[in-house]
């Protein structure tokens, strides 16, 4: 269920071990091609997806990046990935990966639905669960050894889970994102995270031509209270920085994002298994939800490939623990990170003091500055 980065990569790690499976995406092709999200791919994730097969325009068109800046006070300071780590991190926007799975997907001629309509899961408990659901104006019926709810975090695969038998964690952040992508070159070859009085901002980018920036806003903020010259405005003043100045463009593409954890244990019941989002939200500040999504199914690949050649459900029974651990891991660095950069309700200044001790200690020690690139690049696969 669902035809985003986990559904479609995990389809194709099935396809790849002889395993039939059926994607069913509830948006149309050109929707789900053209959602701007993520722009960061760990180091782990290029490699997969190379080893894999989906690396060839990935090693094109990726922009490797071996660090990133912080900026705050109206100074830089560059935190040193690769030099820190020996790793680097690629810039790749996530609707260019999804286009290379479909691509994939199609040319293997394997079953992948758009616009299905009125999932229902049943028998989950089983060894034979069901999907029933509409498809062009019919109904129909899949019998199934297993489910993958790959749905995202707003799907209702977890639905099929009883109440009693799983735990929903969650957090909520005092602020949202608005993120444009626009067609001006970045000013900036790597990142930008700034903290700034007035809020946080990201200078991301997607190629030479093309630049992704955010803005910390309030929740529930309104896209139509941000006429484009006001983000303009608002994205100089708090990514200014001496003998340095922003270049604007048109802007392409607009919207508000929420902020919010979200983690659901376990991953799975009976033969239900949940994979990326839609077991786990992280606020985007670390870059790692994606990446953690990728993991996940690569994981269940794994464990279904054992499961199909030994009968054994060894792997299928540590899925749930082997992937928490690395999202608690990312939700933590995520709130981590995030309490640093952004502007946080904060009565006296206290907050804002002990934000400013956190950036000295980041930007000025090794250890800190290790701490930051170390779970910034991820964790490689193997790990656990
Ligand atoms: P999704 O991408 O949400 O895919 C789920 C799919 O299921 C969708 O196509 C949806 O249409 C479909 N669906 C939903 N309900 C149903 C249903 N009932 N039946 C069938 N289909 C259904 N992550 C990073 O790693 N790096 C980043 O730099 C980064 N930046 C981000 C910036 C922003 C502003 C945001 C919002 C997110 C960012 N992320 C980032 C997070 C990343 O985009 C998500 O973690 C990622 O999309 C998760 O993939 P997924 O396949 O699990 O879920
Ligand atoms: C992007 C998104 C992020 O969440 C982040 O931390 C860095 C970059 C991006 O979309 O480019």
């Amino acid at each position: 269920m669902g035809g985003g980065p986990a559904g479609l990569l995990l389809s194709h790690l099935l396809q790849r071990e002889g395993i039939e499976s059926v994607v069913l995406e509830a948006r149309s092709r050109e929707h789900v091609e053209q959602r701007v999200r993520a722009g960061v791919l760990e180091q782990a994730t290029v490699e997969l997806l190379s080893e894999v097969g989906l690396g060839e325009r990935l090693r094109k068109e990726a922009l490797v990046h071996h660090g990133i800046e912080l900026r705050w006070d109206g100074a830089s300071h560059r935190i040193p990935l690769s030099d820190l780590t020996g790793r680097s991190i690629f810039i790749y926007g996530q609707q260019e990966v999804v286009k290379d799975l479909i691509d994939a997907r199609l040319a293997a001629a394997g079953p992948l639905y758009f616009e299905v309509s009125d999932i229902r899961i049943a028998g989950v408990e089983s060894t034979q669960p069901t999907l029933r659901f509409r498809h062009a104006g019919e109904e129909h019926e899949l019998v199934c050894d297993f489910v993958a709810g790959c749905d995202g975090s707003h799907g209702t695969s977890r639905d099929a889970i009883p109440a009693g038998a799983l735990r929903v964690y969650r957090h909520d952040y005092p602020f949202a994102w608005l993120g444009i992508l626009a067609d001006v070159p970045p000013s900036t070859e790597e990142l930008v995270y700034a903290a700034h009085e007035r809020g946080f901002a990201l200078h991301s980018l997607r190629s030479p031509r093309i630049s992704r920036l955010y803005l910390q806003v309030e929740p529930g903020a309104d896209v139509a209270d941000w006429p484009d010259d006001r983000v303009w405005q608002e994205l100089a003043t708090r990514l200014a920085r001496d003998g340095w100045t922003l270049r604007d463009g048109p802007v392409l593409e607009k919207n508000v994002a929420a902020m919010r954890s979200f983690v659901v244990e376990p991953m799975q019941h009976g033969r239900l298994f949940l994979a990326g989002d839609a077991a786990h939200v992280v606020p985007a500040t670390g870059a790692k939800g994606l990446n953690l999504a990728v993991h996940d199914v690569k994981v269940l690949a794994a464990a279904l490939a054992r499961f199909y050649r030994t009968s054994s459900t060894r792997l299928l029974d540590a899925y749930s623990a082997v992937c928490l651990k690395r999202a608690w891991r990312a939700q933590e660095f995520s709130l981590w990170m995030g309490s640093m950069l952004h502007r946080l309700p904060d009565g006296d200044g206290f907050i804002g003091r002990l934000q400013r001790a956190q950036l000295a200690y980041v930007c000025g020690s090794e250890a800190g500055a290790r701490a930051l690139a170390e779970n910034y690049v991820g964790l490689p696969h193997d790990a656990e």
